[in-house]
């Protein structure tokens, strides 16, 4: 099964338990700590739709607490009740042996932990200072309990439900924090994400795809071949190069600008022969051309480029403005709409349709895969899901 898959897989099915790994959050993290030490300085942290008792970003969090100098973490967990795990529940001895262990919340209350102070009179703030207790409620992120400890939090920091990623983020942006969170990358192209990150109100972490080395699975869920291993603590890992990081916290690496060589320098040395032999095509339904890298982008261009949506995890919005999204129903509008488009795919013919929301360009008939349509007598070639961009003028105003 292609990694894609397994990420579809798991939101198809209802599937959010993909628990973080502590390399993975320790190497985000960093980068923003690198980029100002005093990012947690004094805030309140929430880590909801965690999973205290062993999750790894209030590991981290709690190991580091002093270092980053937090004022208070807090972390919340769901009920196993609501989660959707197969294998049977199993109570683990922290909360068995705990004075507040309550057999009658166990399995149907959320947990809260809770960070701020030296109980255990150590002479320091740890991870052993953690206090916990049931929530009233089941722990989900929407209910009235956990939307108060978002309220009180300065940054909120979580892998959410795959299933409720547009939500979670609607749920963040409604109460104006900061953030971090991990999500799929086809989120770039929903139309409640894509607008935020045209805007630069949020833009992507430090890194997408296989940056994120893979998340930690239930005993039952199922491993496939090459993507799976377990790892020295026996965790089940699954690994995806289908996820990012998605935040509205500065870090360096959006303000290191692209190094690209010219149009014409391009067509001459590019290292991609699909450059050297067919430069940038122009689409047929809107004004621009295509550039099918992103290390490709001729850096004196002067008008609209469709890139490929792996652009963002480079995009500088000092270097770039982002025009609009080249494909969907709702955000992408071209200039030409096609009547009757039919697909031709290894000698058979299909409704073509799909042609009126992307962004396509003049091909030859030898293609694989092409369109044909009533108003247009040459066949089209639609490549991959395309961000438009252009360069910034310097002087720009709207510099972020
Ligand atoms: C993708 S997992 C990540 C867990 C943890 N944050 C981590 O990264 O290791 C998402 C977690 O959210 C929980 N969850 C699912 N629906 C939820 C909801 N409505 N409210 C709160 N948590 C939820 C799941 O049970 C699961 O534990």
């Amino acid at each position: 099964m292609a990694r894609r898959e397994v990420m579809s897989k798991a939101k198809k099915s209802q599937n959010d338990e993909f628990y973080t790994q502590y390399v993975d959050i320790q190497k985000e993290l960093n980068a923003y700590l690198e980029y100002n030490p005093d990012v947690f300085r004094n805030k309140i942290i929430l880590l909801p739709c965690d999973d205290p008792e062993w999750s790894n970003f209030t590991k981290f969090f709690a190991q580091n607490f002093e270092r980053f100098g937090i004022k208070k973490l807090i972390s919340t967990s769901y009920a196993h009740e609501r989660k959707h795990i197969e294998e049977p529940y199993q109570l683990t001895l922290f909360e068995s042996e705990s004075p507040k262990f309550d057999k009658s919340k166990t399995k149907t209350h959320g947990k809260i932990f809770t960070l701020d102070s030296d109980t255990n009179k150590s002479g320091r703030i740890d991870i052993n200072d953690l206090k916990w207790d049931y929530l009233k409620g089941d722990g989900d992120f929407r209910s009235d309990e956990v939307k108060k400890l978002r309220n009180e939090a300065d940054i909120i920091i979580t892998n959410p439900p795959f299933s409720l990623f547009r939500e979670f983020l609607a749920w963040i942006m409604e109460a104006k924090k900061q953030f971090l969170i991990i999500g799929s990358i086809n989120c770039i192209t929903y139309k409640e994400v894509f607008p935020l990150i045209k805007d630069n109100t949020v833009w992507l972490g430090n890194g997408m795809g296989r940056w994120i080395s893979g998340f930690i699975v239930p005993k039952g869920y199922e491993l496939y071949g090459s993507e799976a291993k377990i790892d020295k603590e026996g965790n089940r890992i699954v690994a995806t190069n289908s996820c990012l990081w998605l935040t509205n916290l500065e870090h360096g690496k959006r303000h290191q600008p692209l190094q690209l060589m010219t149009y014409k320098d391009n067509l001459k040395y590019s290292k991609h022969k699909d450059i050297k032999e067919n430069g940038y095509p122009e689409y047929d339904n809107y004004n621009a051309i295509d550039v099918s890298f992103t290390d490709s982008i001729p850096s004196d261009y002067k008008g609209i480029m469709g890139v490929p949506v792996t652009f963002l995890d480079k995009y500088n919005p000092d270097q770039f403005r982002i025009v609009g999204l080249g494909n969907g129903a709702e955000l992408f509008g071209p200039s030409k709409i096609y009547e009757n488009p039919v697909m031709h795919k290894n000698g058979k013919t299909s409704n073509g349709n799909a042609i009126n929301r992307v962004l396509v360009y003049r091909t030859t008939e030898d293609s694989k895969v092409y369109y044909t349509a009533d108003n247009v007598d040459y066949p089209l070639f639609a490549p991959y899901a395309r961000i438009l961009i252009e360069f910034k003028e310097e002087n720009d105003e709207n510099v972020a």
